[in-house]
């Protein structure tokens, strides 16, 4: 077919959807940019599309309003009661012995945009340990690492990017020598793309020829994890439990035997880590009951009278705050392939760059479309909760400046491996104020958790804390 004639069809078709802007600058492209142009809308599906921009563009999906919320229980921390302590040595041990096994395998989502943290490449680069400025991948692989030979096993990794970093987040892991881990063990696979839209419902052009397009959201690694090959490659190593976390979080415990075991004792399919929230409107999504199953509402979901609703002992009756950790079965994940089930679109105006109709490049409001992944906890047969310590586990590295940034993840850093000195009984100066007085760091090889530095710690020359401190 001729160029003109390609032009004639397509310009056809975009007609019939109400989308002919797209080939506005058709006569400006050169033929490359045409044929990619071209490629770009031959992948848009505009049955779906027509659904998105009905439901979610132009018009914003009702508030969720349902009276039926009850809150859901969990696992504590620790053992609550007698009964249930038994069944945390249970869980403990099975949980060792499927790491063990090489049944475990860790999967981070690093496909996001990092705008708020506004460093320049892969956030998984960003370098955050307190004293050697160790990067997030690297505490990652290092905690890898050492995990496989504590359980003298092989833990694979799986690592989600987007087009916006994947070549990058290669390029990082070839230039570290892939923190000295084999290389057949690591996965690094690409999630997909959904067009941004104008708030009229006009997909977007981030050039005269390229459609504006951004990562489907973390939602969007079920399908990644099978488009990509992950997860036959993860049948193929026998791989059944798929620890899941985001890439800006330091303190992650990759693989917590406790959460595997209980997950899998509880025979669950997808289950999650939560913290107790610090106030009512703490922007970490709820953990609601609905219809006997375990949902994640998201915070600004979450109708305010039942977010501030108390207990009679002054406790949040909706507690429990999700921080994206999460055991997921393989054959769960099949199974949404196998029925093709999808997860819901969720949609968020943002500021979108973009080429206006006279062919200048300008920012505006838009709506960008994104598939969240504790969507699939309800369709989940069983799901588990269990509570995990904010300062042993959550230090997300979100803003540049202020809460949840670099300077209060690295400080956490430091805090976690002070309070597991002292649990293994060494003396850890601490200013008038309580905060720790000097700067320590723990590699994961040394400790992966705070029982492993008490049983190494009479191995070792005594301790004298001061100044900076790395132990490896
Ligand atoms: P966030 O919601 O914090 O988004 O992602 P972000 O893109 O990292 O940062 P902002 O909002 O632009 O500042 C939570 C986790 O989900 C991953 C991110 O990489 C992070 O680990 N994510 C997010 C994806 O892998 N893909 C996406 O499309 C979105």
């Amino acid at each position: 077919m001729s160029n003109l004639e390609i032009y004639k069809k397509t310009l056809q078709i975009l007609k019939k959807h109400n989308q002919e802007q797209i080939l506005s600058f058709w006569d400006e492209l050169n033929s490359d940019q045409k044929d990619r142009l071209i490629g770009q809308i031959e992948l848009l599906d505009f049955s779906k599309i027509k659904e998105w921009i009905e439901n979610f563009v132009r018009n914003t999906p009702s508030a969720l309003i349902n009276t039926d919320f009850e809150p859901v229980s969990y696992y504590k921390s620790e053992p609550e009661n007698s009964g249930l302590q038994g069944k945390y040595v249970n869980a403990l041990e099975l949980g060792k012995k499927l790491i063990s096994q090489g049944k475990v395998a860790a999967f981070v989502v690093a496909g996001g945009q990092g705008t708020r943290l506004g460093f320049d490449g892969p956030k998984g680069n960003f370098p955050i340990s307190p004293i050697r400025k160790k990067t997030l991948f690297q505490i990652f692989a290092e905690n890898i690492s050492a995990t496989s030979s504590k359980y003298k096993t092989t833990c694979p990794w799986y690592i989600m990017t987007s087009p916006l970093n994947h070549e990058q987040t290669v390029e990082i892991f070839q230039s570290n020598n892939y923190y000295g881990l084999e290389k057949d063990n690591i996965f690094i696979f690409q999630q997909g793309t959904l067009p941004n839209f104008s708030t009229e419902g006009k997909i977007l052009l981030a050039e005269k020829g390229e459609i504006a397009c951004s990562p489907d959201g973390h939602g969007g690694c079920i399908e990644a994890l099978y488009k990509s090959g992950a997860i036959e490659d993860m049948k193929n190593r026998g791989i059944e439990y798929i620890s899941y976390w985001q890439v800006d979080n330091p303190l992650i415990n990759i693989f917590d035997p406790l959460f595997i075991g209980l997950h899998a004792l509880d025979e669950a399919e997808m289950s999650s880590k939560a913290l107790i929230k610090t106030g009512p409107k703490e922007k970490l999504g709820n953990f609601c009951l609905v219809d006997g199953k375990v949902n994640i509402i998201e915070y600004s979901d979450l109708p305010d009278e039942l977010a501030i609703k108390r207990n009679s002992d002054n406790a949040l009756v909706f507690e429990l705050g999700s921080i994206a950790i999460h055991i997921i079965n393989r054959n769960f994940l099949e199974k949404f392939a196998s029925k093709s089930v999808s997860l819901p679109l969720h949609r968020a105006v943002k500021n979108i760059t973009h080429i206006d109709q006279n062919g200048h490049k300008t920012e505006s409001q838009g709506i960008k479309l994104e598939s969240f992944i504790f969507d699939a906890v309800p369709l989940a047969s069983n799901s588990i909760v269990l509570e995990t310590i904010r300062s042993e586990e959550f230090a997300p590295v979100k803003n540049a400046t202020g809460v949840d940034s670099a300077k209060s993840a690295h400080q956490m850093m430091i805090d976690r491996a002070a309070k597991w000195l002292e649990y293994s009984g060494i003396e850890v100066p601490r200013k008038t104020d309580g905060s720790v007085d000097c700067t320590i760091e723990i590699a994961p090889s040394f400790a992966l958790e705070k029982d492993d530095l008490k049983e190494k710690l009479p191995q070792i020359p005594p301790i004298k804390l001061k100044g900076t401190i790395y132990l490896e």
